[in-house]
C-alpha cells in the first residue's frame, strides 16, 4: 500500500496553463487576464468591493483589489450579493456542538469536551458560539447561495456527523439530487480515543452544483510506493521520501489537521488547513473566479483564493474572526506584493518549470470520472 501526501497537482484534465497555484510569479497578471476573458464571454463581472450587506460593521472589515472581508451575519451578506455572479461558495458553519469555541494558543477548546469555555476564560478568549443547530434553520441561507451562484456554480458545505445527513436531504430539495456530485470525506488523525464508540475522525463536505456547466479539473496527488514498481507505461518518480506515482484524487482526502506547531495555525478554533481549500479551489474554479465564504473564521478561504489568483468575499459575524482574518489577508497580500516586486521578468512559457502534463480546459458538464490515473485508481461514478 502506498501512502499519499497532501499535495496535489492538476491532472491530465486540469487546466494548468499559467496556473496561479503552480506559478506564483504570474498570479497578478493571470488574475487580470482571466477576469477580462471571462467578461469577454459575456459573464458579468462583479466587484467584491461593492458588497454592502445590511447591518454590516464596516469598521472592522477590509477591501483589497480582489476581495472583501466583511463583519456580517451570513444570511445578510448572502442577501446583499447579486444573482448569478459567484462561481463557488464554501461554507464551514458551526457544527452544532452546543459549545462555545474558545481561542487557544495550543489545542482548540470546545465546551462539553476538550476545551470547555470555563470560568477562568475571558470574553476575549471566546471566538464564537456553536449552538445546537437544526439544519432546517439554514434553508434560507442555502436558497440564497443557490441564487447567487452562476449557472454551474459550485457549493461546498462542510459539516460533520451531527448535521450532514439531515442537511443532505434538505439540500437535495434546493439544488436537486442530480446536482449533488460528491460527499468528500476529509479524514484526519487527531487525539482522543472514545471507549464506547469508534473514533470520529472525519468531516463531510457536500459538493453540489447549481446546474450544467460546472468547472472541474481533475487533480493528482503523489502516492508513495514501497519500492520501484516499474509497471510499463506508468511513470514513477523519486524524491526524498522515496518512489512515487501520481494518482487522481478520489473523494477521501487525507489532509493533516493543523497541529500545535503548524506555522499556519492562528489559534482560531476549527481553523481549516489551507491545503483543503486549495484543493477545492484548484479543482472547481478558474483564475479570476469569485469565491465566497460567509463563515470565514480565520480567513482560510480568502488566503487560498489570494494564493490561487481567485477573487473572494469573506464574512463572519465574530469580531475575533474578522480580526484574525484581516491579519492573515494583509500578510498574504504583502507577500504577493513582495513576490511581484522580486520576480524576474519572464515570458510565461519560460517560467514554466513545473512537472505539468497536457491540459484540457474543463468548463464541462459532468466529468465522466472514468479514466485511470497513473496510479490506476478508477472512479466509481
Ligand atoms: C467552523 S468556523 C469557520 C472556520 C473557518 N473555516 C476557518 O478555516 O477558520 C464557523 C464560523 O462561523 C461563524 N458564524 C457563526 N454563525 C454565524 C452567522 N450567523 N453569520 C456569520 N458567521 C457566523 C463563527 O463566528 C465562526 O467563525
Amino acid at each position: 500500500m502506498g501512502r499519499s501526501d497532501g499535495r496535489v497537482r492538476p491532472g491530465r484534465a486540469g487546466a494548468h496553463q499559467g496556473h496561479p497555484g503552480r506559478r506564483p510569479a504570474q498570479r497578478t497578471a493571470l488574475l487580470a487576464r482571466a477576469t477580462t476573458s471571462r467578461a469577454g464571454r459575456g459573464h458579468l463581472r462583479y466587484t467584491p468591493s461593492s458588497v454592502t450587506p445590511h447591518g454590516e460593521d464596516s469598521s472592522s472589515g477590509l477591501t483589497t483589489a480582489n476581495g472583501r472581508l466583511v463583519r456580517s451575519d451570513a444570511l445578510a451578506l448572502a442577501r446583499s450579493l447579486p444573482t448569478g455572479e459567484v462561481d463557488l461558495v464554501y461554507l464551514d458553519p458551526p457544527f452544532g456542538t452546543g459549545a462555545s469555541r474558545a481561542m487557544l494558543k495550543g489545542r482548540a477548546k470546545t465546551a462539553g469536551g476538550a476545551g470547555d469555555v470555563g470560568p477562568s476564560q475571558t470574553i476575549r478568549d471566546i471566538a464564537y458560539a456553536d449552538p445546537l443547530l437544526d439544519p432546517s434553520s439554514q434553508v434560507e441561507l442555502w436558497q440564497e447561495v443557490r441564487r447567487i451562484l452562476r449557472p454551474g456554480g459550485a457549493f461546498f458545505l462542510h459539516l460533520d456527523w451531527r448535521t450532514v445527513h439531515a442537511s443532505k436531504v434538505l439540500l437535495d430539495g434546493i439544488f436537486g439530487a442530480d446536482n449533488f456530485l460528491n460527499e468528500i470525506i476529509w479524514h484526519y488523525a487527531t487525539g482522543g480515543v472514545p471507549t464506547r464508540w469508534f473514533s470520529r475522525k472525519h468531516d463531510s463536505i457536500l459538493y453540489y452544483v447549481s446546474g450544467p456547466g460546472h468547472t472541474f479539473h481533475r487533480l493528482q496527488e503523489k502516492k508513495y510506493l514501497a519500492h520501484k514498481m516499474s509497471r510499463k507505461g506508468v511513470p514513477e518518480y523519486r524524491d526524498e521520501r522515496g518512489w512515487y506515482r501520481y494518482r487522481f484524487l478520489d473523494d477521501v482526502w487525507q489532509i493533516p489537521w493543523l497541529t500545535q506547531d503548524s506555522k499556519e495555525r492562528t489559534g482560531f478554533p476549527t481553523q481549516k488547513p489551507v491545503a483543503l481549500l486549495t484543493r477545492i479551489l484548484e479543482a472547481c474554479t478558474e483564475p479570476g473566479d469569485l469565491v465566497a465564504d460567509f463563515f470565514c473564521g480565520s480567513g482560510t478561504t480568502a488566503v487560498a483564493a489570494i494564493r490561487l489568483g481567485r477573487r473572494w468575499i469573506a464574512g463572519d459575524e465574530s469580531e475575533r474572526a474578522i480580526e484574525i482574518s484581516r491579519g492573515r489577508i494583509e500578510e498574504e497580500e504583502r507577500r504577493e506584493r513582495e513576490a511581484d516586486r522580486d520576480r524576474p521578468t519572464k515570458r510565461p512559457a519560460e517560467a514554466n518549470t513545473d512537472e505539468v502534463r497536457s491540459s484540457r480546459s474543463s468548463r464541462t458538464e459532468r466529468e465522466d470520472g472514468g479514466g485511470l490515473g497513473d496510479g490506476g485508481n478508477a472512479s466509481h461514478e
